[in-house]
């Protein structure tokens, strides 16, 4: 049976696009079988609908507090049961009950190689360092800012005259082909987390 794949987004949805396109291949073994935000009106929602995917918006702003906000969110992914949450572009940290309950089924991708430049700018911190090569991170998620066990990284040359944005496109074509094999790989054969040591089977 394909494994159940709960995807969190924020933006433009090119990752989530890429989890879509290759879960209509029964052989890859896995099926988005819904899609959240954290606020109303992204393009990766609309990329969900688009392929007959559940949704659901989940704004910061609707609830008292964060830990509020981080128990509906528990709530609403929970009754998916999901194998795996993948956080493709969604920009919040998941909290204490959500890690509690998804803690080692809960990996994110972040365009960046981790340790360096975690947090919301990876590109444009990575640019500004001067760094020659930067990329892109597929991590378990833990209670740090981009600091959970690596499951996988593919390097992008930094090029003369890159701006942020055309640095963050070129990792972003990386990055979704990482996502995807290596999801892939890791709901068709398994998977172990020793210490800070991922092993795909
Ligand atoms: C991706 O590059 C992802 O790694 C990054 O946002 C982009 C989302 O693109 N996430 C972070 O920076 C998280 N700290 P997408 O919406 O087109 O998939």
């Amino acid at each position: 049976m394909a494994a159940r794949l709960v995807v969190l987004v924020s933006g433009a949805g090119t990752n989530l696009q890429a989890l879509l396109d290759a879960c209509a291949d029964p052989e890859y073994g896995a099926q988005v079988v819904a899609v959240g935000a954290d606020r109303a009106g992204t393009r990766a929602v609309d990329r969900a609908r688009v392929a007959g995917v559940e949704t659901f918006e989940l704004p910061i702003s609707a609830y008292d507090d964060r830990g509020a906000w981080d128990q509906a969110l528990t709530d609403r992914v929970a009754p998916h049961e999901p194998d795996l949450v993948v956080s493709a572009g969604f920009m919040k940290l998941a909290g204490e009950a959500f890690l509690s309950r998804f803690g080692g089924r809960y990996v994110n991708t972040h365009p960046s190689l981790l340790p360096a430049f975690p947090g919301m700018h990876g590109p444009r911190d990575a640019l500004h360092h001067g760094v020659k090569v930067t990329g892109a991170t597929l991590f378990f998620v833990d209670a740090g800012i981009d600091t959970g066990p690596i499951v996988a990284q593919v390097a992008v040359p930094v090029e003369h005259g890159d701006t942020t944005d055309n640095l963050h496109e070129r990792i972003k074509a990386a990055e979704r082909k990482m996502l995807i094999y290596w999801v892939g790989r890791m709901v068709r054969n398994g998977f172990t987390i020793e210490g800070r040591k991922v092993v795909v089977l």
